[in-house]
């Protein structure tokens, strides 16, 4: 059946629909060897062979979700220039392409969900879903009460105001407290820049789940996959 290239592209988690739509413009896309930049053109990806950057692209590949505990020092990416550890090294068995959905910092821990379904993975990154993200955090000295609630409530960061956020004290230890934070929007740094405006740096940050999907006991550069059941309890509150 045909259908138009951005949307095979997309479907084969290549890029989001936009990137995709880039990258046809760029003219890094050929259909059976020719660069195809028209948009909307409609390919039979059964039929047509279709490359991307050179690479063929497998339209009808098996879909899977991977939920991995990135340890701190692995960079959420598939390809480093500079050759430092990235995520998807701590996959070898796994044969498909597959993305992060969204990004862990490289000194963050904890879950991140990479999958080869573009679709799935711009629902769960477009804000208008509000998947609620869990994170644990260690920070410098002892947010007061006040300031705790103002995080709660939102506070500005470049200019916007965040969301409200559920927050909950866990521990506290003479020079540092551990909280938990859940928030539904993925602002570059945003756990980290939220505690720096209050005056209590991150000292340590861990993602512990996507909606009501926990990590659990998964250990530090592990992962499993993920079943249509636990796909679901990522959208759950
Ligand atoms: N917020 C951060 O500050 N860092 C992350 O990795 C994720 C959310």
């Amino acid at each position: 059946m045909q259908q138009r290239l951005q949307k095979i592209l997309a479907k084969a988690g290549i890029a989001s629909r936009r990137k995709a739509e880039e990258l046809i413009k760029e003219g890094k896309v050929r259909v059976d060897g020719k660069v195809v930049t028209e948009m909307g053109t409609k390919v039979d990806p059964d039929a047509q062979d279709i490359e991307c950057d050179g690479i063929h692209v497998a339209a009808r590949e098996k879909k899977i979700y991977i939920l991995l505990h990135k340890p701190a020092g692995f960079l959420s990416t598939v390809d480093d220039p500079q050759g430092r550890p990235i995520v998807t090294d701590l996959l070898p068995q796994v044969k498909e392409r597959v993305y992060p959905v969204g990004r862990l910092d490289l000194d963050t821990e904890g879950a991140l969900l990479l999958s080869n379904d573009g679709e799935l993975a711009q629902k769960i990154l477009h804000p208008s879903h509000e998947v609620n993200k869990t994170y644990v955090a260690k920070v410098k000295g002892k947010p007061n009460t006040k300031k705790l609630a103002a995080l709660s409530r939102g506070i500005t960061l470049e200019g916007r105001k965040t969301w409200p956020a559920d927050i909950e004290v866990l521990q506290t230890e003479p020079q540092a407290t551990t909280i938990k934070i859940i928030i539904h929007e993925g602002r570059k740094r945003q756990v980290r820049k939220m505690f720096d405006a209050v005056g209590h740096p991150v000292l340590q940050l861990k993602r512990t789940a996507y909606g009501q999907l926990e990590l659990g006991d998964l250990r530090p550069g592990k992962y499993r996959f993920l079943s249509p059941e636990d796909i679901k309890m990522i959208f759950r509150k």
